[in-house]
């Protein structure tokens, strides 16, 4: 009787231990800098709705928006050591991980339109550049599109030398860097949860993003003056830690990389209309004068700024370059 009843409670145990084991989840961290209410906000949030209803709860994605775990340096480092497992950095923040490559993105006017962009991301180009990231330890799981970039200032800017001698913010690429070198202006990298104390403070005097980040960060309250130049773009790569990936059980991983691919459709669809929006919001508020180019000013942007492309050749590599290209002439810009 005594050994009927301890072999039952054996089994009951054993019973509850693989229940509690069968119903903890898997969790993704998923670590990002910008607002909730961004074209990358909100697709991480699709994300992790689509994830965890494919996976019927066994995958839980925990979301930390705004730089609230890492900051923009820091969070690549965290991916690498397993601390989190997913991010979308900006396509300029690969370079100081060793894969130059990404700086493609950021040269001035590489993209005459967002179907150039598209055929880029969505082809063999984007899938090579994804590629150069595994001997990282990381796996890319695609493309999320923001936009174009303005620029932004205590002054006016009409033309290209209205920003010379200006410490400007940057992010980490060192085409972003010879891109304000072209201007006149002093480029200085600083992470992006720093830039409205040190646009508030003067530690530097403007920067570039697209509206919906702008707006966000209420950089639109300490800067005067915005001007649509979109003179280069901004967006991402989705990254995942490749032994965290690769150790998913396989059914899983087919789960996410569909949910991936959904949420991926999502933010392209998004992007333009969320900075749509934001502009409208910037020119509402009154804070800042948001200034469109004219043809005879947009033309001098595109000479001071074009030579970059000529210049990087050697960081990015002038096949990569003309690949971009190739693309924007096959469908039909010249
Ligand atoms: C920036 O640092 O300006 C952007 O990369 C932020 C972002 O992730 O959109």
């Amino acid at each position: 009787m005594k050994l009927k009843s301890l072999l039952f409670s054996l089994l009951a145990a054993s019973v509850v231990s693989s229940a509690a084991f069968a119903q903890t989840p898997i969790v993704i961290k998923f670590s990002h800098v910008v607002s909730v209410d961004t074209p990358k906000g909100k697709a991480a949030e699709r994300f992790k709705e689509l994830a965890e209803k494919a996976t019927k709860g066994r995958v839980k994605v925990e979301l930390y928006p705004n730089s609230t775990l890492y900051k923009d340096k820091e969070e690549l480092e965290a991916l690498q050591l397993g601390a989190v497992q997913m991010l979308a950095p900006s396509l300029a923040k690969f370079g100081p991980l060793g894969v130059k490559e990404f700086e493609v993105f950021d040269l001035p006017y590489i993209f005459p339109g967002k179907d150039v962009l598209s055929s880029v991301t969505e082809g063999p180009i984007g899938k090579g550049l994804l590629k150069k990231l595994e001997p990282k330890g990381i796996v890319g799981l695609g493309f999320w599109d923001n936009g174009f970039k303005v620029m932004s200032s205590n002054k006016p800017i009409h033309m290209p030398a209205d920003l010379k001698g200006q410490k400007l913010r940057i992010q980490s690429s060192k085409v972003l860097d010879a891109q304000m070198r072209a201007l006149g202006a002093n480029p200085q990298v600083l992470a992006f949860s720093e830039v409205y104390q040190a646009l508030q403070t003067g530690v530097v005097d403007g920067t570039e993003n697209p509206p919906s980040n702008l707006y966000t960060q209420k950089m639109h309250e300490v800067q005067k003056h915005v001007t649509l130049t979109n003179h280069g773009y901004l967006g991402y790569a989705v990254i995942v830690n490749k032994k965290f990936w690769d150790g998913l059980p396989a059914d899983i991983r087919t789960e996410l990389d569909g949910a991936m691919k959904t949420a991926t459709k999502y933010a392209n669809a998004i992007a333009q209309q969320e900075n749509d929006k934001a502009l409208e919001a910037v020119t509402k508020s009154g804070k800042t004068t948001v200034y469109a180019l004219n043809d005879k000013e947009r033309a001098e942007w595109r000479k001071a700024l074009l030579p970059v492309q000529k210049e990087m050749e050697g960081r990015i590599g002038k096949e990569l370059i003309s690949s971009v290209n190739k693309e924007a002439a096959v469908l039909g810009y010249k």
